[in-house]
């Protein structure tokens, strides 16, 4: 029994249709102990004897009837390891002798730099808590939030900090939150890369000392992404304990991952430190991203199911049209002429395009970079958002209007917190650039990055958009973002406070997003960054898709979109069909190679289909056919990783089931056979074993003598077998299972 009913306050039973185990959160005002469950996971952390907030559990879910002590500090090591630094603590100030990574540092301006935060209230959230802690002696309150999902289990946590001294204080160091892993050994996962070759899972053992994953760019970067999982002990894709979570912030961020002297392993993260200071005046105060992170006793493959269903059902956005839906529609088919036409857009060259893109079955024809300005390369032209005359003499309204009469909606290309010097907004604006007085402007792609922190540049950039969109028919803008930071000065402010820029500049394009969408309610909006480069649950909330790499290559998709699906929905991963052979690494595909692969997420063309032959027109056309009837498993089912497609693997392949069981879709690659190997048999996973399944192919053919229908069981213990034939490089399948 939960102790007795006086002592115990349950705050919140949220019951959420549907859901088998609803979102609790206990306080036990007599142990001090504050408990949160949801979906298969518990959460437990107490005030200890010194007033400090320490985690007690994280893991399975406890029953409601399982009681926990309060809780105590670790004990002293040695006069070396104060207790302070050892106990796990929800959130602690860089004081008081701590050599863990601190969640909060601050510096006082009388030259004190010790904080010690401890316990102070608590209130109630929805579905949480709000605990807040202060210093010892001086006015520093922090407030941690805490919202658990009643059906993942999956916790966002948040810090806001504040001021309430008499004079000002300077946050050096704020973490959304602090982790805390139960004693043991783990594998890191991660996602690391570059420019058109992002996503590639890293894996390796935490050893003693910190992992640090981060970006200093002023935005989130292909480097690295804000995503971590800890595998526990022995595991594999669909077994075993794994800790995950990721960063909600697009802007420079830092997570830590840290195993002390004491082998414990801690996970910090939020706001990078680095060249980092934010000046809180007397009243002022400081949010801090949003850290979400998870459990699942079901392997790497379990943690992604949970974080692909939280990201549809909890943080990507709705418009009118899907206001209050349990999940964002599945995403438009796309044509976007990028890859066949680069810069060299216009009325009569976009027409074409759009007349055979509509006769393939393509929902919406998005134009790209260069339609606005002197724009004919990326020399000139961003940073004046006004129609180019030369390619579109007439505005972009005939062409508007012919894709609407083709049955697609419309979208363009924007990049809208860049200038190139050579534009007319830079000759009006140079102080509108991210610089140094008196320093070189670092050009990368000859562009500077506007200084979307000033109020000014916001107006400016919130205003060119609203116009665009009020002036035309466009139904989805790709918002792009080809560079990182230089010289990141706002030499508007005093010194002391121009560091407020990694935080401020973020925070106004998150609002310039939500106002757009607002205003414009039927909007859509994909997040694009030279690629993959600016995907993070922060940018979620405001976007519907992301793009995931400038890199075309079918054959590169597959493990850029395995990466990538560690962290992320595949309904948010667009991928483009291209022209073969692929500008990157020149490789040569078939249509139905490179359309299979472009299927498995969010469908995208941008070939030059006016040159395709009559009968890769016609395969495409079949091919996005079945895409529209299979999309929805497709890119909103659960996804089983069978073969993965990383270290070089010969054979690929995954499957998507329907949530409520009753579809399934597989895929299956073959980079290339060797010494005659036959594709593995695929044992299926996540069907109804008792219900039977109808087996067709989309591509492809099972092996002869396959059951045309078969229970659940028999494709998950006995298993697909392939064609004889199906072999060689660069060969696709796949195929459909319908619950009879
Ligand atoms: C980036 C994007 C591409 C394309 C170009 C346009 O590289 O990732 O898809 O939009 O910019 O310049």
């Amino acid at each position: 029994m939960l102790k007795t009913l006086s002592v115990v306050v349950v705050l919140l039973a949220a019951t959420v249709v549907g859901f088998a185990q609803p979102a609790v959160a206990s306080f036990d005002a007599a142990s001090k102990v504050f408990r949160l469950d949801g979906g298969g996971v518990s959460y437990v952390f107490g005030v200890n004897e010194r007033g400090e907030l320490e985690q007690l559990y994280w893991g399975g879910r406890l029953e409601a009837t399982d009681v926990f002590p309060p809780a105590r500090a670790m004990e002293e090591w040695a006069s070396f390891d104060s207790s302070y630094t050892t106990t796990p603590q929800e959130y602690a100030g860089w004081g008081a002798g701590l050599f863990v990574e601190p969640a909060l540092k601050v510096s006082f301006a009388d030259g004190n730099r010790d904080l010690v935060l401890r316990y102070e209230s608590y209130s109630e959230a929805p579905h949480g808590f709000d605990v807040v802690l202060k210093d010892i002696r001086r006015g520093i309150y922090v407030t941690l939030h805490y919202e658990m999902d009643p059906k993942s289990g999956i916790l966002a946590r948040s810090a806001k900090i504040e001021n309430r001294e008499a004079q000002a204080v300077t946050v050096e160091q704020a973490a959304a939150a602090a982790w805390a892993l139960p004693a043991g050994a783990y594998t890191l996962n991660y996602l690391t890369g570059r420019w058109s070759g992002e996503w590639t899972l890293t894996q390796e053992e935490v050893h003693p000392g910190a992992r640090v994953i981060e970006s200093r760019r002023g935005s989130t970067g292909h480097q690295a992404n804000p995503w971590f999982a800890l595998q526990a002990g022995k595991t594999d894709e669909e077994h075993g304990e794994v800790w995950f979570g990721a960063l909600g912030w697009s802007g420079s961020w830092r997570i830590t991952v840290e195993q002390d002297q004491m082998n414990a392993v801690r996970v910090t993260g939020g706001f990078n430190p680095f060249d980092f200071g934010y000046v809180l005046h007397p009243g002022q105060s400081l949010e801090t991203p949003i850290f979400y992170a998870g459990y699942s006793s079901n392997g790497l493959g379990g943690a992604s199911r949970l974080l692909h269903r939280f990201e549809l059902e909890r943080i990507l956005p709705r418009t009118a049209a899907t206001a209050g839906q349990a999940l964002p529609k599945v995403r438009p088919v796309i044509y976007n002429s990028w890859d066949a036409t680069t810069f060299n857009v216009n009325e009569a060259g976009q027409i074409a395009l759009a007349e055979k893109a509509a006769t393939l079955g393509v929902d919406r024809f998005v134009v790209d970079d260069g339609w606005f300005g002197q724009r004919k390369d990326d020399h000139a032209g961003l940073g004046d958002w006004y129609v180019n005359k030369g390619k579109f003499p007439h505005g972009l309204k005939p062409l508007i209007d012919k894709v609407h009469a083709l049955g697609m909606d419309f979208g363009l290309w924007v990049e809208p917190e860049m200038v190139n010097p050579d534009s007319d907004l830079y000759r009006k604006h140079p102080d509108w650039v991210l610089n140094f007085p008196g320093r070189p402007r670092s050009e990368q792609r000859n562009q500077l990055v506007l200084n979307l922190a000033r109020p000014d540049v916001r107006a400016f950039v919130l205003g060119f958009l609203d116009k665009l969109l009020t002036e035309n028919d466009i139904t989805y803008i790709k918002v792009d973002y080809n560079r990182n930071w230089s010289e990141p000065g706002w030499d508007q402010l005093p010194a002391a406070e121009q560091k407020r820029v990694y935080v401020e500049f973020v925070q106004n394009m998150y609002a310039i997003l939500a106002e757009l969408r607002k205003r414009h309610p039927n909007l859509e909006i994909e997040s694009c960054s030279g690629g993959g480069g600016r995907v993070d649950l922060g940018i979620l909330r405001y976007v519907d898709e992301v793009a995931i790499s400038d890199d075309g290559d079918a054959f590169d998709g597959l493990t850029l979109q395995d990466g990538f699906t560690y962290a992320y929905t595949p309904l948010i991963m667009t991928t483009w069909e291209t022209d073969t052979p692929d500008w990157l690494n020149k490789r040569s595909t078939s249509m139905s190679y490179r359309m299979l692969s472009a299927m498995q997420g969010s469908l995208g063309i941008s070939a030059d289909i006016n040159k395709w032959s009559d009968e890769e027109t016609a395969l495409a056309k079949r091919l996005i056919a079945a895409y529209h009837q299979l999309q929805a498993t497709i890119v909103q089912g659960d996804l089983y990783r069978l073969i993965s497609p990383r270290n070089g693997s010969e054979f690929s392949a995954n499957e998507r089931v329907r949530e409520d069981k009753s579809q399934a879709v597989v895929f299956a690659f073959i980079h290339s056979t060797q010494k005659g190997w036959g594709f593995p048999t695929l044992k299926l996973k996540g069907l109804d074993p008792s219900a039977e399944y109808a087996l067709s192919p989309i591509e492809g053919k099972a092996r002869e003598g396959t059951p045309a229908v078969a229970s659940g069981a028999w494709w998950m213990h006995h298993g697909l077998e392939m064609d004889e034939g199906f072999r060689g490089d660069f060969q696709a399948a796949a195929f459909r299972l319908d619950k009879k």
